[in-house]
This record gives structure tokens, sequence and C-alpha cells, in this order.
């Protein structure tokens, strides 16, 4: 089949769909600025992920040799600031007013979805402009770009980047004053909301997969759940991944160009 004829067999299937859930990965931020993990370039090609994958890594790390990491994450506040929600988060907030698209289960720790306007959001990875109390319950979401540039003033002014400085930049805890850290999930950790996520990829009709790879667990798992449950699944990727044997429906674009025209080309069927 030719792409256009795989989005038009995508549409179709989702024409038809009232509890559609997307499993998402970094290549849905891709066109936002922000580099994937696994593609040429991406993020472990650069850094070790032992080394800042990790929170014992990252923390020995920043003991022995935190100006090692410093343009690292220079680089990426500055990545995070920029990023905007691009035409594939808008194109899922589509599908969710269409009445189609119910949840959206992401990977990605960047809050790109629910400004994109998503409301069914389950962040398996956490976000990174949510921290958490080491001590207690607490927990508080931040504005991106607010706390983005107070960490970038915090960097600048501090007289070095050592690892006590760096906890001090951190947000306090407001119930007990004690360390906090970003509410992500790094390798080893638990991942976040798993029940959600397996509840609505048990309950789709139709399971889009866009922008991942599909090789860490248990996000991974998320698609092959919802075919074996009875779901479509439709996979969006430029390239080779784990989820293209299980697919209905499968486009070999960028998301930022696939997920407009699969909006479009359902509105048309819709419309008669
Ligand atoms: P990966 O970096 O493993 O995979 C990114 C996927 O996006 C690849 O399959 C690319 O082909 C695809 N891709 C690249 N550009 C794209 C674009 N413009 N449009 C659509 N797809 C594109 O990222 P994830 O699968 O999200 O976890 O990786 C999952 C986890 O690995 C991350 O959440 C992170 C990382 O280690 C933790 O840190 C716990």
């Amino acid at each position: 089949m030719t792409i256009d004829q795989e989005i038009q067999k995508a549409a179709e299937i989702l024409a038809g769909a009232k509890n559609a859930a997307a499993s998402c990965g970094a290549g849905v931020s891709a066109e936002s600025g922000i580099a994937t993990f696994r593609d040429p370039g991406g993020v472990w090609e650069r850094v070790n992920p032992a080394e800042v994958g990790t929170a014992d890594g990252l923390m020995a790390t920043l003991q022995r040799s935190p100006e090692k990491l410093l343009p690292f994450f220079r680089e990426l506040l500055d990545t995070f600031e920029r990023a905007e929600p691009n035409p594939a988060h808008v194109a899922l907030r589509d599908l969710e007013h269409m009445g189609i698209l119910k949840t959206v289960v992401t990977q990605n720790i960047d809050n790109l979805h629910l400004e994109a306007g998503n409301t069914d959001v389950v962040e398996v990875h956490g976000n990174s402009f949510r921290f958490r109390c080491l001590s207690c319950s607490w927990s508080q979401d931040f504005s991106r770009k607010e706390l983005i540039r107070e960490v970038k003033e915090k960097i600048d002014s501090a007289e070095g980047f050592t690892l006590s400085e760096i906890i001090e930049m951190m947000p306090k805890c407001e119930h007990c004053q004690s360390v906090t850290r970003p509410d992500v999930v790094m390798f080893g950790e638990a991942v976040q909301d798993i029940p959600r996520a397996f509840d609505a990829a048990r309950k789709c009709d139709v399971m889009l997969a866009v922008g991942t790879s599909g090789v860490v667990y248990p996000a991974a798992y998320l698609p092959f759940q919802a075919k074996e449950a009875g779901a479509w699944v439709i996979v969006v990727n430029p390239n080779e991944n784990a989820f293209q044997r299980v697919s209905d429906a499968y486009i070999p674009l960028k998301a930022g160009e696939a997920m407009p025209k699969l909006v479009e080309s359902v509105k048309s069927i819709i419309a008669g």
C-alpha cells in the first residue's frame, strides 16, 4: 500500500472509533526541537545512560564531576524553554475534541501534550516540571517557562556547579522544607500511573502508537496489550519500530506531517 492508502485506511479506522487511545514517545516531540533518545544524535549518544539515566549514576556523576554535565543541562534547559507543541500534539488534541481520542499515554516528560490541550494524559515517565519532596508526599506542578527561567538565573548566579549548589537550586518542599527532585522516572525506578495506562490500552477501540521505538517496558507493552484486547493499531513512525508487526495501518512519516493529514482525512470521512 502507498502512504496515502495507509493514511486513508487509518482515517477510516479512526472515523469509526469512540474510545481511541494514543501511546506516544519521544518522536512526537522531535519536531518541537527535543531530541529523541535512540535516533542518530539522540540523547543516549551524547550522554551515558549509566551516568545520567539512573538516580545513583546521576548523583555519583554530580558528586565526582558536575561540570561535565553543565553544558548538557544548559542545552536541555534552552531546548525545553523554546519547545512548543507541534502539529502532532495539536492533531492529538483535535482528535480529542472530535470525541475520538480519550486518553494519551506518554513517555515524554516535557508537558507538551497538556499544553496542547489534551485533558486525559497519563505521563508514565513523570513530568520534569513537577517536583516532589524526598521526605513527605508533597508535590507541585510548576510553569515550564517560569521554572526554567528561575533555574537558569540560579545557575548563572551560583559560584560554582557543585552537588550542594544544585540541590539548593531545587524548589523547597512547602510542607517540610526538605529537598525535592523533578518527578521523573529514571531507569530502575517505578513507572507512574501504569494501571491507568493499561486500563486505557485494554478498553480502547483504536490504539495509536506514535513516535516510540517500543524498546522501553512496560510502556512498550501498551500497543500489544491493546491489540490482544481486540483494538485496531495504527503506527506513526518514520523508522522501523517494534509495533509494525501488529499494525493495521502504518504511516512511515514524521508525526508532525502524518498526524495533521490523518485528522484532515478523518474529518472528510465524517463529513461524508
Ligand atoms: P526512542 O528514542 O527510543 O525512540 C524514538 C522513536 O521516535 C523512534 O522510533 C524514531 O523512529 C521515532 N521518531 C523520530 N523522529 C520522529 C518524528 N519526527 N515523528 C515520529 N516519530 C519519530 O524514544 P522512546 O520510544 O520515547 O525513558 O523511548 C522511551 C524511553 O527511552 C524514554 O521515555 C526514556 C528513554 O530511555 C526513560 O528515561 C525512563
